[in-house]
C-alpha cells in the first residue's frame, strides 16, 4: 500500500425525516442562499420542506443550475452572493447543482479572473477561503455530498476543479428525496457509481486489502440493490444505493492506491461533445476500455471477475472476458445502450473527440500515463 493523508470533514445526516436538524447545522445567524437546479425540487416539494426548515434566517432562492453546470450560470449566482453577503450556501439537488455550488463558494471568495479557477486540474485551486456549504442531496451518483470535487463546463469543456475548502459541511441524504428520481436518473446514478469504484480499484495490486475490499463490497451492493431501485420504490435497497453512491467517491477507497480515471476523461469529451449523460458515457466506454486494457489490468481483472463477480470456472482470460461482458450486460440491463452508434456518434465523431482531448492536453491518461490517443481511439471504435 503507497503512503496516504485521508481527510474528510463532511457530516453525513443519513435517512428519513432529518430537514428539522438543519436548524443546528447552519448558524443561526447565516443568510442563506438556497441553490438548486431546473426545478425537480421544486415540482416535488422538497425546497419548499428545506425552507421551511431554515426557520428566520434570511434566505435567498437561486435556479437554474443546469445538468452539467454552465460558468456563465454560476457567475451569476455569484453576483447574487456578492450583492446580498451572503454567508452559507445551501445546494439542494443532484451533482450537477452541488458541483455548482462548490464553483459558486470559490469565485465569490476570489478576486481574480474566475475562469482562471477552472485551470488547475486535480491540484487544489489557489484560493485562501471559500462560502461554507451544506448539501440537500437528491440524486446518488456523484459522491459530490462527500467529497472536494467540481466539475464545471466552460466553453464547451468540462473541467474539475478541487480544493479541500468544498467539501460539505454537512450533506443531508433522505432517500425520500430520490423517489421521484426518473427511472434513467438512477440507472445514470448506478452507472456513475460502479465506475466510480472501478477507477480506484482496478489497476495494479498493491495489497490494499481493505481498499479493496470496501470497493468490492461496494460494486457488490450496487450490482444487487441498482436493479431493485431502478425497478422499484424499495426503501431498503433505495438506502443500499444511496450510502453506495457517497462511499464511492468519498475518498476513503481510492486512499493508497493507484487510480485509472481515463473512463471519465473520455466520458467527459463525450458530453461535452454530444450531451450524452454523464453516467451512460462511462457505461460505453468501460467495457471497451477494459477489453483494450487487459494485459496492464489482468490480476486486478481476475480479483474483479472472481471476487465481485463470482466467477470461478475457466483460465484467468475466460474469467477475465466473462467479468467486462457481465460489467457490460449489468448496464444493459439498467436499459444503458453500451453503443455509440446508438447516440449517432460515427467515425467523424470519434475522431473529434479525440481531437478534442489533445487540445485540452489529455494525451496520457492512465495510472501510468500509457494510454494514449491512439488507443483511446482504438476504444471508442471498439465501442462504435
Ligand atoms: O435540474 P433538476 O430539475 O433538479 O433535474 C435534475 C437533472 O435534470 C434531475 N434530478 C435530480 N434530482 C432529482 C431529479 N429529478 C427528479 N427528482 C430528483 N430527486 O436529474 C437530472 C440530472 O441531474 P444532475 O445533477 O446533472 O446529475 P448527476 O447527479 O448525475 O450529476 C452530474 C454532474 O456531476 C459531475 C458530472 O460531470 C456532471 O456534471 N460529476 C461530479 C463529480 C464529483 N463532484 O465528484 C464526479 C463525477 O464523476 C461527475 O463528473
Ligand atoms: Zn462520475
Amino acid at each position: 500500500m503507497q503512503n496516504f493523508d485521508f481527510y474528510n470533514p463532511t457530516r453525513i445526516v443519513f435517512g428519513q425525516d432529518r430537514l428539522g436538524e438543519l436548524d443546528k447545522l447552519i448558524p443561526a445567524s447565516a443568510k442563506v442562499l438556497v441553490l438548486y437546479g431546473g426545478g425537480s425540487v421544486k415540482r416535488f416539494g422538497t425546497l419548499e420542506k428545506v425552507i421551511s426548515n431554515l426557520g428566520d434566517r434570511e434566505v435567498i432562492e437561486f435556479g437554474g443550475i443546469e445538468p452539467n453546470p454552465q460558468f456563465e450560470t454560476l457567475m451569476k449566482a455569484v453576483k447574487v452572493v456578492k450583492e446580498n453577503d451572503i454567508d452559507f450556501l445551501l445546494a439542494v439537488g443532484g451533482g450537477s447543482v452541488m458541483d455548482g455550488t462548490k464553483f459558486i463558494a470559490l469565485a465569490a471568495s476570489a478576486d481574480k479572473d474566475h475562469h482562471t479557477l477552472l485551470f488547475h486540474g486535480f491540484n487544489p485551486v489557489p484560493v485562501e477561503k471559500a462560502v461554507p456549504l451544506g448539501c440537500i442531496a437528491t440524486l446518488p451518483a456523484t459522491g459530490s455530498e462527500m467529497n472536494a470535487f467540481s466539475v464545471v463546463t466552460y466553453n464547451e469543456q468540462k473541467y474539475p476543479i478541487t480544493s479541500p475548502l468544498v467539501y460539505p459541511q454537512f450533506s443531508v441524504l433522505d432517500p425520500d428525496f430520490t423517489f421521484s428520481l426518473p427511472k434513467e436518473q438512477v440507472a445514470n446514478g448506478v452507472a456513475d457509481a460502479f465506475v466510480h469504484v472501478i477507477e480506484q480499484y482496478l489497476t495494479q495490486p498493491v495489497g490494499a486489502k481493505v481498499q479493496d475490499r470496501f470497493s468490492e463490497g461496494i460494486l457488490k451492493t450496487l450490482i444487487e440493490d441498482g436493479p431493485i431501485t431502478y425497478q422499484s420504490d424499495d426503501l431498503a435497497a433505495r438506502k443500499n444505493f444511496m450510502w453506495s453512491a457517497t462511499s464511492a467517491l468519498n475518498g476513503i477507497i481510492g486512499v493508497g492506491v493507484p487510480q485509472d480515471w481515463s473512463t471519465h476523461m473520455i466520458g467527459h469529451e463525450l458530453t461535452a461533445m454530444f450531451g450524452i449523460a454523464h453516467g451512460r458515457t462511462l457505461a460505453i466506454v468501460l467495457p471497451s476500455l477494459l477489453r483494450a486494457r487487459k494485459a496492464q489490468k489482468h490480476d486486478k481483472l481476475v480479483q474483479f471477475a472472481e471476487r465481485v463477480w463470482d466467477i470461478t470456472d475457466g483460465t484467468e482470460d475466460e474469467k477475465i472476458n466473462q467479468a467486462i461482458d457481465k460489467t457490460e450486460a449489468f448496464f444493459n440491463s439498467l436499459d444503458i445502450v453500451t453503443a455509440l452508434s446508438h447516440y449517432g456518434i460515427d467515425d467523424e465523431g470519434i475522431d473529434t473527440v479525440v481531437a478534442n482531448m489533445e487540445k485540452m492536453g489529455l494525451t496520457q491518461l492512465s495510472e501510468t500515463g500509457d494510454l494514449t490517443l491512439d488507443i483511446v481511439k482504438e476504444i471508442l471504435l471498439a465501442a462504435k
